[in-house]
């Protein structure tokens, strides 16, 4: 499988390498507009790569060489400044349209993954620009939220996170919503679990954790990249191996008549996103996720793309 990276900074690299790890390119194009980074980047993965079992070809990259990828990860982006993914729009924007202003449903018959904050809005308007079907953009979304939203639970209910079902929908940024109703710890509800074992809850206090686990992160060493590398390297294998599991990441979806981009629980294959699996709210949690898409939606409206 060919695969293309856009920007080979902090989380593309790591995106790349967790590639290398999962064997799921046989050519990786690689592409960033700090040419010197990109070399030196290619050479250090290269060099690791010596000792796995696959030995993918790496190629420095021009845009053109992405067009014939069978699928492109974007990870483009103005360098982060603030805690808040949205303020990274405004940089991004313009970058974002730099890049995929020659991509076209006939040109380009891979998948793009989009991983570039905010993520939902970017991978909208990589659609809007590009005008290939939605169903072939998606967005990491908040696969990597209900990663840390499984992580905060295994901790405080001392359970193995094999054995937890964490789900969070929406946007992955500020406004997004954990889905109690769709957990469950060894196959049981969470509510029912935390009853029977009469465990003490604070919602509050586990929202803050799963929302502000990236930024713990990120204001400490700067970046957050191995979990987004894993993340985006399971996309992958469910693409290249058509798995059609359900699973979180940020898709396109009817808000108010028309296509926003947001995450929700869906099912993934060889041709990206397939349909949304059922998802059963409380009435609270519903309208936490209305709520986000207004966000959502109302961001897309001004940027009137
Ligand atoms: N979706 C998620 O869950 C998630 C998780 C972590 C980070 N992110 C996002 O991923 C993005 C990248 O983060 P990072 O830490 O790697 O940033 P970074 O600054 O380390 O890397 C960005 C790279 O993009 C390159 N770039 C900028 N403009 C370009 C252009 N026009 N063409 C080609 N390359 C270009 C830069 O040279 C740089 O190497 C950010 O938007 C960040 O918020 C998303």
């Amino acid at each position: 499988m060919k695969i293309g990276v856009i920007g080979l900074g902090h989380v593309g690299a790591h995106v790349v390498s967790a590639i290398v790890q999962k064997n799921l390119a046989s050519e990786l194009y690689l592409y960033d507009l700090n040419e010197k980074k990109l070399i030196a980047e290619i050479n250090d993965l290269e060099q690791a790569s010596l000792l796995e079992d696959t030995n993918p070809r790496f190629i420095k990259a021009n845009l053109e060489d992405l067009l014939y990828c069978d699928i492109v990860i974007n990870t483009a982006s103005k360098r982060i400044i603030s805690g808040d993914r949205l303020k990274e729009l405004e940089g991004t924007k313009e970058i974002i349209y730099s890049l995929f202003k020659n991509f076209n449903k006939d040109n380009f018959k891979g998948i793009i993954i989009n991983i570039s904050n905010p993520c939902d809005i970017i991978s909208y308007l990589i659609h809007k620009i590009t005008g290939i079907e939605s169903k072939r953009i998606i967005g990491t979304g908040t696969l990597l939220d209900s990663i840390r939203f499984k992580a905060v639970l295994s901790k405080k209910l001392n359970v193995s996170p094999k054995d937890i079902y964490a789900l969070v929908v929406g946007e992955h940024g500020e406004s997004q919503v954990n889905a109690y109703s769709n957990c469950n710890v060894y196959g049981i509800n969470l509510e029912k679990y935390l009853e029977i074992n009469n465990i003490e809850f604070n919602r509050n206090e586990i929202k803050s954790l799963v929302s502000q686990a990236g930024w713990d992160i990120f204001s400490v060493k700067g970046a957050t990249e191995y979990g987004i590398g894993s993340v985006t390297a399971y996309l992958i294998d469910c693409i290249k191996n058509d798995k059609r599991i359900s699973i979180p990441y940020s898709h396109s979806y009817i808000y108010n008549g028309k296509i926003i981009y947001i995450s929700t629980p869906a099912l993934l294959g060889e041709e990206g996103y397939i349909v949304d699996s059922p998802l059963v709210l409380s009435e609270v949690e519903n309208q936490a996720f209305m709520n986000s898409c207004m966000l959502i939606s109302g961001i897309i409206e001004e940027l009137n793309a």
